[in-house]
């Protein structure tokens, strides 16, 4: 997969060369380039931010560095189709990123990140690239983050790991929460004792289909109490 990540702080990046996404792209099973957006700012305090049309608070990013830096990434005469590059922009106001999204996005060949802060980029920004690529706003959730480069950086993690070949055990990624829409039940690891405390004991039992049936309902109980929103139909109640 191509990565490609438009931002004034590229240094929130530096920590991609960590741990399996790290691995990835060394591998060069991931190819991630992170672009500072004030490359693209020509005057002499590389400005890339003005105030807002129409007033108040707060400070709106420009659109001319946006339009080089994308259009150095995309191609100036690039035209949106089904095969465009995605160009995602992390936004409080876009749709809310979950699994199966991360899991459609670890799909695609090549994904653009762009990177906002202040109080956003100039929408004509986004209306332009509409017309060069596929372009979607996404939300990490409904709370509101400095800029989108953390936001960012939580999808990356998200969809990475689920890109053919990126961890040794596929069926750790199958036994997690959200995956088959409830939240993971519990984990016990050796010493069977500690401070007190057991292990469940159908866990040492070795019977499989009694554990199978213990975690279900663990999974059940825990979403019941801690996410009814997630709980289908058939086990409301
Ligand atoms: N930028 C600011 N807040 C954000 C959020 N909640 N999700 C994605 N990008 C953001």
């Amino acid at each position: 997969m191509k990565i490609d990540i438009v931002s004034i702080f590229p240094e929130y990046f530096d920590v991609l060369n960590v741990s399996l996404l790290g691995k990835a792209r060394q591998s060069g099973l991931i190819d991630m380039n992170v672009h500072n957006l004030r490359d693209h700012a020509h005057d002499r305090h590389r400005t890339v931010d003005d105030t807002p049309y129409g007033g108040g608070a707060g400070m709106v990013m420009k659109p001319e560095p946006w339009g080089e830096a994308l259009d150095s990434i995309l191609g100036a005469d690039a035209v949106a189709s089904d095969d465009s590059p995605l160009v995602i922009f992390p936004s409080p106001a876009g749709e809310v990123f979950d699994q199966k999204m991360a899991r459609e996005l670890s799909l695609e060949p090549a994904l653009v990140f762009g990177c906002g802060r202040y109080e956003g980029i100039d929408q004509r920004v986004f209306d332009h690239t509409a017309t060069q690529a596929r372009v979607r706003l996404v939300s990490l959730g409904d709370y509101v983050l400095n800029g989108g480069e953390v936001a960012v950086l939580a999808m990356i993690e998200a969809i990475g790991r689920l890109i053919p070949g990126m961890v040794g055990n596929p069926e750790s990624l199958v036994e997690e929460s959200h995956e088959d829409g409830l939240l993971e039940y519990p984990s016990y690891t050796k010493p069977a004792t500690w401070r007190e405390r057991e292990v469940p004991p159908v866990l040492l039992s070795g019977n499989h289909g009694a554990v199978d049936k213990w975690r279900h309902e663990q999974q059940v109980e825990r979403t019941r109490r801690v996410r009814p929103d997630l709980l289908p139909p058939d086990l409301t109640n």
